[in-house]
């Protein structure tokens, strides 16, 4: 099942990310995925803010993985960078399962390009450009996530 909500500015986007902040409760996984300038940054800006974090989010591009400290501990990673890497690989760059473990809630931007890696349970969010907007598709693989996702104000499909 595919759930979906078109957001028509940052803001429509950063609320959304926010509802789901609050459900978190450590240890999930959130994959986004989307073209260039779809929205994935806003969003993880959207779940810190949700998470009472208070520092600027960036792009974790030149550092893979960035820790941020709010209600629960946020790993966000850029996965750009780590594309044609075995999962090995992938795994001994950001130790995806150590963040888990920790209680944190890992969100990583471009996660199509290390598949192979991800946890069989995880949320897949893909975002895509509208003629108003921007297309937010929700994909939770586990009850976990269906659970996280029915408490969102998306639309199933
Ligand atoms: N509905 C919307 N949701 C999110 N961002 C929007 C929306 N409408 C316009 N924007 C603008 O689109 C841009 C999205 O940039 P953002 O950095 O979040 O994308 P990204 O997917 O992380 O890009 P990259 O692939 O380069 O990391 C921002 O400049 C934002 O203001
Ligand atoms: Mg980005």
């Amino acid at each position: 099942m595919v759930w979906q909500v078109e957001t028509h500015n940052e803001n429509e986007t950063k609320e959304l990310a926010k509802k789901l902040a609050q459900k978190l409760i450590g240890g999930e996984v959130i994959c986004l995925m989307g073209e260039l300038g779809s929205g994935k940054t806003t969003f993880v800006q959207g779940l810190a803010e949700g998470l009472g974090v208070n520092e600027p989010i960036i792009s974790p591009t030149f550092t893979l993985v960035r820790e941020y400290f709010g209600r629960l501990p946020l790993f966000h990673v850029d996965a750009y960078r780590l594309n044609g890497l075995t999962v090995d690989e992938v795994q001994s760059q950001i130790g995806l399962w150590d963040y888990m473990e920790r209680g944190g809630v890992v969100v990583i931007e471009w996660a199509d390009l290390v598949a192979d890696a991800l946890p069989v349970e995880r949320l897949d969010i893909t975002f895509s450009h509208t003629v108003n907007g921007r297309l937010i598709q929700f994909e939770p693989h586990g009850e976990v996530y269906e659970r996280l996702v029915s408490a969102l104000p998306v639309k199933g499909s």
